[in-house]
């Protein structure tokens, strides 16, 4: 059975000040505190069975917020610590006892999707065997890990190149097989000592077994003060809401 993990951690440190006191993951993104796109992703797309990885200081207010997540349709969810912030990869790591030889599918706690993700994880569920990614054309490649096309194929996944090899970048979200544990042990940290989930699927490009979709609806991280800004936008856009500037508001 596919299990989904909700990745979490991390320092947040490109929103600082606002994450001085709390984790990245619990600030608002329009009307509802980001943690609850990826977990209602994840839920809609029929996955039931979840864990969530955090970290910092405000690790237990996740549990406050989330409790068992029954308003999420859930009966319980899974939580695990990371420690410092070594990395997605190595977040991920933590979460091998949880997985046993399950499949997983990885959201990044950040990202945000307008359209439903159930298609693409039946498509994985499919598969015999491997990972799959999931790509969205984007203006500013360069601040994501992009896919290197060798015609149909993805042939590398470099992360956060300065010269783009295409405009594809690779969504937060990940689908694994077991040999993921595996390739996690190999790992060495990069440049920004960090474990990076791009060499994860490299090394699934090198066994040859991961496939991907292209996302036809609109994507966005909310990690940095313009992308929470903009996700904050697409959210509100999407309610059919718009912002009240007049000054008649304030008098009342
Ligand atoms: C991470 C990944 C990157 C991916 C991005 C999606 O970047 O390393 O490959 O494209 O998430 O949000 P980070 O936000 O950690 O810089």
């Amino acid at each position: 059975m596919l299990k989904g993990i909700i990745l979490a951690g991390g320092t947040g440190s490109r929103l600082f000040p606002l994450t001085k006191v709390t984790n990245k993951h619990l600030l608002p993104v329009y009307d509802k505190p980001m943690i609850f796109y990826p977990l209602e992703a994840l839920v809609k797309a029929g996955i039931e069975d979840i864990m969530i990885v955090t970290g910092g200081q405000a690790a237990g207010e996740f549990l406050r917020l989330l409790g068992n997540g029954n308003e999420f349709g859930l009966k319980h969810v899974n939580y695990a610590y990371q420690q410092g912030a070594g990395g997605i990869a190595e977040a991920l790591g933590l979460c091998r006892f949880f997985a046993g030889d399950d499949p997983v599918c990885v959201i990044l706690g950040d990202n945000i999707f307008q359209d439903s993700l159930f298609e693409h994880v039946s498509g994985f569920k499919s598969q015999p065997q491997g990972a799959k990614v999931l790509l969205k054309e984007v203006q500013r490649p360069e601040r994501f890990g992009v896919a290197q096309m060798d015609g149909p194929r993805i042939s590398r996944i470099w992360e956060k190149p300065e010269k783009p090899p295409s405009n594809l970048a690779v969504t937060g979200i990940y689908m694994y097989d077991k040999q993921v544990w595996d390739i996690i042990d190999t790992l060495r940290p990069s440049m920004r000592g960090e474990l990076e989930i791009s060499d994860v699927n490299n090394a699934y490009i090198e066994r040859g077994q991961l496939s991907y979709s292209v996302l036809d609806g609109w994507w966005t991280d909310a990690g940095t003060i313009e992308s929470l800004h903009r996700a904050t936008c697409l959210v509100s856009r999407e309610r059919g809401a718009e912002a009240d500037l007049s000054l008649a508001g304030e008098a009342s």
